[in-house]
């Protein structure tokens, strides 16, 4: 079978290129159904973009590489789609906007584009083998107990990255890549919550709070979630990308309050108020109560030096915890790293190294924050790779 380009990976990616790539194309996936981790994205709602998306929202080894497709496809272009099929959205904070109803509706959507495109889908095929004979690519598939051998002028690489290979993750894209000569930077879990020692936190699991957690230089404005395996919530995820194993992270624990002041000020007019109480005020009571037994602090705040509250104050803005590991690709949102962006071009996501090869999505060293910037980068690159084919 013979046809103008072959996508591998009916994820956000591929069925996004799908819609843009001309009418002869075949998109195949392993999975039993298109977008899956769509379907689970964002609580099942999907954080589909970041209104405010730029830049600096992503980490790989070039940090400019991302910029050109960004901007030409942007989350005003995404949002357009999502009003012209009628998806009800949200902002839920910090620009990200969610669907108001499932994010199943995002998968819709994606499948009627590509449909309106003429493209075909091909679900429940695995990948066999890939080659090149000097003309074509020849991909050897297998479907319904069949094999099937596609040429196509256009390869695109949509199979994303390592993350949650339960939901079918593989690490396809990278040896395919790595076949044409393209390097692979080295790949890690990211957006990914923190393990600590057994038990740890378990007292506090379940326990949410605003946090600022800093960790290499970065620092995150948002809540901290104690877990019966460690630490987890939005905060935590966006410091993960950061982190490398055996580093500390900072947690403070009221970022806009000045405690230590405070606690001063209040000694002299609320003296015999218990620390318990005063400190209780600021943090949930579960957190409250496991701090003042941790440093020992009974008594009222008469009775608290200007050393004991100083440790206080470190303990609540500046505690410092080192992380025993992660939990790993088997929740990780996204993998760090992946096809060095070096030999792809970053205005058609088109492979230097053989042309006719397009490296779309997550499968490429493009990682974006949490908050709807990696839907934001699989859109735009595909259709950065679906206008150049
Ligand atoms: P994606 O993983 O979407 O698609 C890859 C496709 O390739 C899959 O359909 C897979 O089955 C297929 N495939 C893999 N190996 C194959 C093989 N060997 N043969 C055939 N097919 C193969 N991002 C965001 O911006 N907002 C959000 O709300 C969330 N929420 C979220 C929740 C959870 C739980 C996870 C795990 C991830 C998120 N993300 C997210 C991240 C986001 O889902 C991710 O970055 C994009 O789906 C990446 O799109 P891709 O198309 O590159 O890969």
């Amino acid at each position: 079978m013979k046809v103008q380009t072959l996508i591998l990976g009916a994820g956000a990616a591929g069925l996004m290129a799908a819609a843009h790539a001309g009418p002869d194309t075949l998109v195949i996936d392993h999975a039993r159904a298109p977008g899956e981790k769509i379907r689970i994205s964002g609580g099942g709602r999907c954080n589909f973009t970041n209104l405010n998306c730029a830049p600096v929202n992503f980490l790989g080894q070039n940090p400019h590489f991302h910029k050109s497709a960004l901007s030409r496809y942007t989350p005003w272009d995404f949002l357009d789609l999502v009003n012209a099929h009628g998806i009800a959205w949200h902002e839920k904070t910090l620009g990200q906007l969610f669907c108001d109803g499932k994010a199943t509706q995002i998968v819709a959507m994606l499948l009627k584009e590509m449909e309106k495109a003429s493209a075909t889908l091909w679900l429940q095929t695995a990948v066999r083998e890939v080659a090149h004979d000097g003309g074509a690519f020849r991909v050897t598939l297998e479907k319904d107990g069949a094999t099937r051998v596609v040429t196509c002028a256009n390869l695109v690489l949509a199979t994303g990255g390592k993350s949650i290979p339960k939901m079918g993750a593989t690490g396809l894209a990278y040896d395919v890549a790595a076949q044409f000569g393209h390097a692979i930077t080295e790949t890690r879990p990211a957006l990914v919550p923190f393990t600590f020692d057994k038990d740890r936190f378990a007292p506090l699991a379940g326990i949410s709070c605003p946090s600022r957690i800093r960790c290499n230089g970065v620092s995150f404005d948002e809540a901290l979630l104690f877990t019966h395996r460690g630490l987890s919530g939005p905060a935590v995820l966006q410091v993960s990308s950061y982190w490398r194993e055996g580093q500390a992270i900072e947690i403070d624990l009221l970022p806009e309050t000045d405690l230590g002041a405070e606690l001063r000020a209040r000694r002299v007019t609320e003296g015999r108020k218990a620390v318990a109480t005063a400190i209780g005020q600021q943090l949930p009571a579960r957190l409250a109560d496991s701090v003042t037994t941790e440093l020992a602090l009974t008594g009222n705040l008469a009775d608290l030096s200007d050393k004991r509250l100083q440790t206080l104050d470190d303990r609540l803005h500046r505690w410092s915890l080192r992380p025993t590991g992660t939990e790993g690709y088997r929740t990780a949102e996204v993998t760090l790293g992946g096809i060095a962006t070096d030999a792809v071009d970053s205005k058609t996501m088109m492979s230097k190294h053989r042309p006719g090869l397009y490296i779309i999505g997550e499968a490429l060293d493009v990682t974006g924050w949490l908050g709807g910037y990696n839907f934001q980068w699989a859109w735009a690159s595909a259709v950065a790779a679906g206008a150049a084919i």
